[in-house]
């Protein structure tokens, strides 16, 4: 497992970045020496998965801050890097009253610590050979370390829950493919890629006994956010039965979006999916909250109606 500042770190004149898109095959760092070049670095997924991106906006606005940078401009930078993940906005929210190194190093080991917190709280929901599905990547390289839905499946392989994983490829930029499978095979966990459309006959043929996925912004109803492809996913899990677990931090929950309809979906580069024709990619879609059986945060396993339970467990006062 990677250590968590193989993934990102802070240095005095530079934000250090695994170039994730150049992963499993090649193992490279992009240095960022502005605020400007972390949000290009977000933008264009050298860094990519919702807390990691929060993290990465932090650590790039305390090096605004360090260089004498102009702040209000490196926030909105910032901000506009990626519009869905609202840990973004989170970290800068967090940083604005002390923008410095260590108050950027402090959100970081934040954030892995509820990573391990939650991971627990959803290692418990699995019975022993659990055959789990994930989409996407929601490992240590999305989150800083460690690992949101893949950190669960880390603590219940480590309990002797997980039997094996299916992972979904994740069109059209292979996060599953490349990224989650490379994870568990570090981890020597059981798993298997599958094209996306897969899903269905492995569920309707009974060898899937829980979906685990992570999120990239929890509405305060429920109503979330995540690669596209979630929502199909939670779509043929209540059809077969089988139960849909969303791991996410408190930190990707936003209380001041009411429901799912509005949290903004951002809109990729259709040549990420096909240069030849005209082509349309929106990159995450809205999973209703009545298709999730539980949403699992540091805090521990919220159920319907979330707009109670989930709110209670994670508003700051
Ligand atoms: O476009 P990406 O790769 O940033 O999308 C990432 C996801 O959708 C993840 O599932 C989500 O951020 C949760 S990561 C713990």
């Amino acid at each position: 497992m990677l250590e968590p500042e193989q993934i990102l770190r802070l240095e005095d004149d530079r934000v250090v970045l695994l170039d994730q898109r150049r992963l499993p095959a090649d193992v490279v760092e992009v240095e960022c020496r502005t605020a400007a070049e972390v949000a290009d670095a977000i933008r264009a997924m050298v860094v990519r998965g919702a807390p990691a991106i929060g993290i990465a906006a932090g650590y790039g606005y305390a090096l605004a801050a360090a260089n004498g940078e102009d702040l209000d401009e490196a926030e909105r930078v910032l901000r506009a890097a990626r519009p869905t993940a609202v840990n973004l906005g989170w970290a800068l929210d967090e940083l604005a009253a002390d923008p410095s190194a260590e108050r950027a190093r402090s959100l970081h080991r934040d954030e892995v610590a509820r990573c391990r917190a939650m991971a627990a709280h959803a290692a418990s929901l699995l019975a022993p050979g659990t055959r789990a599905l994930t989409h996407c990547n929601a490992g240590g390289l999305a989150t800083g370390g460690y690992g949101s839905a893949v950190g669960a499946l880390q603590s219940a392989w480590e309990q002797g829950l997980l039997a094996h994983v299916w992972v979904d490829e994740t069109r059209p930029l292979l996060q599953g493919a490349r990224l989650t499978a490379w994870e568990l095979e570090t981890a020597g966990i059981p798993h298997a890629v599958i094209a996306d459309a897969a899903a269905a006959s492995l569920m309707a043929a009974g060898e899937v006994d829980a979906v685990l996925t992570g999120a990239d912004r929890i509405a305060a109803n429920g109503d979330t956010a995540n690669k596209i492809g979630t929502y199909s996913l939670a779509v043929l899990a209540r059809h077969h039965g089988v139960p849909l677990y969303v791991v996410a931090p408190s930190s990707t929950v936003d209380h001041r979006t009411a429901r799912g309809v509005d949290i903004p979906i951002e809109q990729r580069d259709p040549a990420e999916i096909t240069e030849r024709f005209a082509a349309r990619n929106p990159a995450f879609d809205v999973t209703p909250a009545d298709l999730i059986t539980a949403i699992v945060t540091e805090h521990g396993v919220h159920e319907s109606p979330y707009g109670s339970s989930l709110v209670r467990a994670t508003v700051r006062p």
